[in-house]
């Protein structure tokens, strides 16, 4: 594709990326996906795992959701487990029947490539020394390898490490930042799953949290030094450590088998302002990030390209750039929403490295407080589906 021209050039083929160019071709909107990695590489590396209601049902409208519906997995609830019990917290109940679904980040990445390419959409795997050019112009350009692509609108999508959010000038941005003193051990299991829903625990040695994949893959994570290195870390002493902080009085026990994956990742909150810089828009992680614990930053990317998608509608159609002018303004209410949840479940149930006893006590007292107070667990709830 020498030297070619579209609409909407779209850097990274993450979520963000590919949902995007799937809604604009809907409407009818042509655009380009420029990807750094393969597309093996993107459809088998290991991320979320927890799409909100609203994810679920845009999916769905959009014709990319069924395979989603047949294989993904409907959670009603999830478990608080601390002092080693387990307390659910009914969150179709809590949130006037909203629900989560448990389906693998990759599988909607795979869902999302299959329809592009099988509707004719483009997506350039393994682009080189991506360089965005005249974003203050009326016709931007994107240059890579020895390529480039003239396009009216550029989507940074490239996640927290990408090149488009860096090209925004210091000077045009501000960046709000918070790094743990902790990362996350994820490790994928051959075994069945050990709970109808997913545990979020506890314990003095750290957080642990147990999610699923299908009836025979587990997906578990714990607290860990974010500098430790998995070869630190031999199956027996995981499993060690997994038993150690999901014990308790009431018997329960996670099931142990064949672990095929491990891999440790950092926690930070990050949110850089305005989202917009000329005729460059970012979404998804390329403009913010949240620790895990909220299953937020998937559902957050769609979120982003869902209005994002729908103020380009409206210029190309209307000939309004309202939605444009209020797009960074739209997205950023929802992100700060997800950015305090995520930060509010992270410090209440992780073990921070100075913690005192006085710190743990309350964070046992505010866990009670939800399992006990209906107006607290709706908090949780509505918060959680999203
Ligand atoms: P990404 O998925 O990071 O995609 C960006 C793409 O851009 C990548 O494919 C990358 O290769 C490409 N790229 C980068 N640089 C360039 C370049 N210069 N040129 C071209 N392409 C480039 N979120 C949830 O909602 N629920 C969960 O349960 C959840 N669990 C998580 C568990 C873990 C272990 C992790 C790590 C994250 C989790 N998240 C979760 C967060 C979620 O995975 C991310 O928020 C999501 O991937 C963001 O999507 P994105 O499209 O914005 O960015
Ligand atoms: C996951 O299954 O990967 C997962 C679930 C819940 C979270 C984070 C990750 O909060």
């Amino acid at each position: 594709m020498k030297n070619s021209k579209t609409q909407v050039a779209i850097i990274g083929a993450g979520p963000a990326g590919l949902l995007l160019s799937h809604l604009l071709h809907l409407a009818g909107i042509d655009s380009v996906v420029l990807e750094s990695r393969s597309r093996e590489e993107i459809e088998s590396t290991i991320r979320a795992g927890v799409l909100e209601q609203g994810t679920v049902d845009l999916l769905t409208q959009s014709g990319v959701g069924e395979r989603m519906k047949r294989e993904g997995f409907v959670h009603h609830g999830i478990y608080l487990r601390f002092n080693g019990h387990s307390h659910r917290i009914p969150l179709s109940e809590l949130s006037g029947g909203r629900s989560i679904m448990v389906y693998a980040q990759h599988e909607v990445i795979k869902d999302l490539v299959k329809a592009r390419l099988d509707a004719g959409g483009k997506i350039v795997f393994g682009v080189r020394d991506v360089r965005l050019e005249g974003l203050d112009s009326d016709s931007p350009r994107i240059h890579f390898n020895q390529d480039f692509l003239s396009c009216d609108f550029v989507a940074g999508c490239d996640g927290f490490h990408g090149i488009s959010r860096p090209t925004i000038p210091a000077a045009s941005r501000t960046d709000f930042k918070r790094n743990y003193p902790f990362g996350w051990f994820g490790i994928l299991v051959e075994a069945p799953p050990a709970t109808d829903e997913l545990i979020y625990a506890h314990h003095e040695r750290g957080f642990a949290l147990v999610s699923t994949r299908s009836p025979t893959i587990q997906r578990l994570y714990f607290q860990c030094d974010p500098k430790d290195d998995v070869n630190n870390w031999p199956d027996s002493r995981i499993w060690e450590e997994l038993h150690a902080r999901l014990a308790g009085p009431d018997g329960w026990k996670i099931t142990e088998g064949r672990i095929f994956q491990k891999g440790i990742i950092a926690m930070r909150s990050f949110v850089t302002e305005p989202m917009r810089y000329g005729r460059l828009f970012l979404a998804g992680d390329a403009a913010h990030i949240v620790p895990p614990t909220g299953a937020k930053g998937l559902n957050l990317a769609v979120n982003d390209v869902r209005v994002l998608s729908q103020a380009l509608v409206s210029f190309y159609e209307k000939k309004s750039e309202d939605g444009l002018k209020d797009y960074s303004t739209t997205a950023l209410k929802r992100v700060w929403r997800a950015e305090y949840f995520s930060w509010w479940m992270t410090s209440m149930l992780h073990r921070f490295p100075d913690d005192s006893p006085f710190q743990h006590r309350i964070q046992l007292a505010e866990l009670d407080y939800i399992v006990h107070s209906r107006a607290k667990a709706v908090t949780l709830a509505e918060n959680y589906t999203g």
